[in-house]
């Protein structure tokens, strides 16, 4: 098996990276992401653990991986992105996700371990269609200045924060899902398996 130098060749990193669109005013560069979303049958009959290199990351950059058939984002954020968790705070319908599905180790204000990379199901929380990354801060057709970043899910309209947090006034009931996932190393996380397993 080729490998490509991020982890042991088992995962299966399905789509390139995105381009770095999270300075503000990049309205309109961010490039529907998951459109084509068609994991394969071998993957969708897997279940195992999959690992990926998050130092292949840029800021501001999202990655998607296949889980169990299911496509797991994987974004490092900038510091831009981390204060927006804080400004739209007030604007969620679930903001401690109290409501939602993650691993406790997760609930915090970040949902996430580390703070800068968010590990997040990339299946909304309506009725399951592929969210788009959109970090363009103030997206005219997301509402303009009251857009911080975030996923948008074309089906319904539901939109999420750069935590994968839900707003308010979406079809979508609650959060995006944090799945299992650890740190192997400072590099590397592994998706389906934690120290809790
Ligand atoms: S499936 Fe996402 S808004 Fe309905």
């Amino acid at each position: 098996m080729k490998d490509d130098g991020v982890n042991e060749g088992r995962r299966r990193v399905l789509t390139a990276l995105t381009s770095v669109v999270g300075a503000a005013g990049a309205v309109g560069a961010a490039v529907p992401f998951v459109g084509s979303w068609n994991p394969s049958a071998r993957a969708k009959a897997a279940g195992a653990p999959v690992s990926f290199n998050i130092a292949k990351l840029e800021p501001g950059q999202m990655a998607t991986v296949e889980w169990r058939g299911k496509p797991v984002f994987i974004v490092r954020r900038t510091q831009e992105a981390l204060k927006s968790l804080q400004d739209v705070q007030g604007s969620l319908r679930d903001p401690d996700s109290e409501k939602s599905s993650q691993p406790e180790y997760t609930r915090n204000s970040h949902r996430a371990i580390k703070e800068e990379f968010l590990v997040i199901l990339g299946l909304c929380t309506h009725l399951g269609c592929a969210p788009t990354y959109r970090p363009d801060v103030g997206a005219e057709d997301l509402g303009g200045d009251s857009w911080l970043g975030g996923f948008f899910c074309r089906c319904h309209g539901s939109k999420f924060d750069l935590a994968g947090r839900v707003l308010q006034g979406v079809p979508a009931p609650i959060n995006l899902e944090v799945p299992p996932y650890m740190y192997l190393s400072d590099d590397v996380i592994r998706i389906g398996e934690d120290q809790e397993a």
